[in-house]
């Protein structure tokens, strides 16, 4: 996806595949996508997704249902001295409904010198932990972060974080990795549906802590990163803590948080957005049209034309990711695969307030990365809602925090690397620390604490910008294999 989504199209028609054969079949790009895809699974026929029968809609939210202690890293592509756990757990959707999901916990060597307390020992150490949110990987249980080789993101953050000696609780996100109850009803990705998702983060949180309450004690540190549809599942749980607060929060890192996407796509509409991301926009337009279709399932598709149904079903019936979105949608625009009244769709509007982050109070510290040239999200649309919601903080009085830092010369997932230096510290600092532990001004007034800042790039004009996650995929071939 060019984005947060990835949606492929406009790298696709440089692709030999599909511009030396005229007009591609769809059906037969999908085989060959998804083909692909399930040599990048872990295990193309794992049973741990498989929920156990004595699953019940009243049990608690973040109630352990499985774990598997040590996964098998030989099917995956890990840094060696890192380990990883997988665990299935109950969550909410946006609705309220119970559903089961799952999650990995990557495990450090050992926990960062900084951490390490007196009381864990290195036969039972405890860690400082990240809650981390991953970014669109498609719509279908197939599309589980936990069951990829490199789970998705790898170096750029899971990777990262664990080599500092900091371990990840990273959930799949409800409908992806785990697809049905034990009495077959089916559970869908209510995609963009931020505070659903953030409810999948919390969880995940607290069903890690059942698992593993030596190591990741009941109140002990974490943050809460994400990155584009991640981001904004960041930024919804910062939200969420206000609310529900979970113990030992300490703030969120939000890398270009896909927030209040509906908006964007409707100011695309008139015109206020770049053309590379309005095109990207009315690729997210078929995800959100999926995401509003699976809360509120008469919607059934309204926002996607016949075209870009017909498609939609292709990829669809053989459960493809991100890469193979890209191929199956090949050689339409997506402005052809999408309606012009979906933004004032009655539904569309009331899915879009009940999921709207950004422009609310929020528990931070929170720190909010852009990337000036990214093809997904325009900075400066962005940047309306960090004042949004900034604007809101002062009207209420808070104290908190949040910085917001446009990374120049920058694409998408470089972002990441580029900031890296930046974020990592202040993960750091958050969990080694007091949460919000900067100093203040103590004979001022509380007040809220907005900043914006430009980071200058070093030789950006001859550094790589590719919009893709192009880091640690196993044998890709070619630049749709990028997308996961
Ligand atoms: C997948 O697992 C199921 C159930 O264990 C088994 O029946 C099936 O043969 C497996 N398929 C493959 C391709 O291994
Ligand atoms: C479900 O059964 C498993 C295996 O018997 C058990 O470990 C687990 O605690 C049970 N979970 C619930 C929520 O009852
Ligand atoms: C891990 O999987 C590999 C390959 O399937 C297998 O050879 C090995 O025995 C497994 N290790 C354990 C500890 O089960
Ligand atoms: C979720 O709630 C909305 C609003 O009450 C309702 O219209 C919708 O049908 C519900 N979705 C499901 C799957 O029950
Ligand atoms: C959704 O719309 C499609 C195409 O118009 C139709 O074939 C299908 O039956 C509808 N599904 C539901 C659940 O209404
Ligand atoms: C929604 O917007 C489209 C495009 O601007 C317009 O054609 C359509 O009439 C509008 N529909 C409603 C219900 O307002
Ligand atoms: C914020 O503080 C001002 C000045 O002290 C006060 O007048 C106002 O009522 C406060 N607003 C809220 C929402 O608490």
């Amino acid at each position: 996806m060019k984005t947060f989504l990835l949606s492929l199209a406009g790298v696709l028609p440089f692709l030999s595949v599909v511009s030396s054969q005229g007009l591609p079949d769809p059906a037969a790009l999908a085989q060959m996508g998804v083909e692909w895809e399930t040599s990048q699974h872990a295990s193309p026929n794992s049973t741990f997704y498989t929920v156990p029968q004595n699953f019940s809609r009243d049990l608690a939210p973040g109630t352990l249902l499985a774990v598997e202690q040590a996964t098998n890293l030989s099917s995956y592509l890990v840094p060696s001295s890192l380990t990883l756990s997988r665990i299935m757990y109950t969550t909410t959707n946006l609705n309220g409904t119970i559903q089961p999901a799952s999650a990995y916990v990557l495990w450090p060597y050992a926990p960062a010198p900084w951490f390490a307390s007196s009381s864990s020992s290195s036969s039972s150490p405890s860690f400082p932990l990240v809650a981390w949110a991953h970014g669109t990987s498609g719509l279908f249980a197939t599309c589980a972060p936990s069951n990829y080789k490199a789970l998705m993101y790898h170096h750029f953050v899971p990777f990262a974080l664990a080599k500092q000696g900091i371990a990840v609780v990273a959930p799949d996100y409800a409908g992806l990795g785990v697809s049905k109850t034990p009495d077959g009803t089916h559970i869908p990705h209510e995609y963009s549906a931020s505070p659903a998702q953030a409810n999948d983060l919390a969880n995940a949180v607290i069903a890690a802590r059942a698992a593993f309450p030596s190591y990741l004690p009941s109140t002990g540190p974490f943050a809460v990163v994400g990155h584009s549809q991640g981001g904004g599942v960041a930024w919804a749980y910062a939200q969420r803590q206000l609310e529900d607060p979970v113990p030992g929060y300490r703030g969120t890192v939000a890398f270009a948080p896909g927030v209040q996407v509906v908006e964007m796509i409707t100011k695309a509409r008139n015109g206020g957005v770049g053309p590379i991301q309005t095109d990207t926009l009315f690729g997210v337009q078929r995800l959100i049209s999926a995401g509003i279709t699976a809360v509120y399932p008469s919607f059934n598709f309204t926002g996607v034309t016949p075209v870009g149904y017909e498609r939609w079903n292709i990829l669809a019936k053989v459960q493809g990711c991100m890469p193979t979105q890209g191929l199956v949608f090949a050689g339409l625009e997506n402005r052809d695969t999408v309606t012009l009244d979906f933004t004032n769709d009655s539904t569309t509007l009331e899915f879009a307030k009940r999921t709207k982050v950004g422009g609310k109070p929020f528990k931070g510290p929170l720190l909010v990365l852009a990337a000036e040239n990214d093809v997904s999200l325009q900075p400066e649309v962005l940047e309306s809602i960090v004042d949004e919601t900034c604007e809101v903080l002062e009207a209420g009085n808070s104290t908190e925090s949040l910085e917001y830092a446009l990374y120049e010369g920058v694409n998408h997932f470089p972002l990441i690397s580029a900031s890296q230096a930046e974020w990592m510290d202040w993960v750091k600092e958050r969990l080694s620390g007091e949460a919000g532990s900067k100093k203040r001004d103590c004979d001022a007034p509380p007040k809220a604490r907005c900043t914006k800042r430009r980071v200058k790039g070093f030789r950006t004009d001859v550094s790589v910008q590719f919009p893709l996650p192009n880091f640690l995929v196993t044998e890709a071939e070619a630049v749709w294999q990028y997308g996961l």
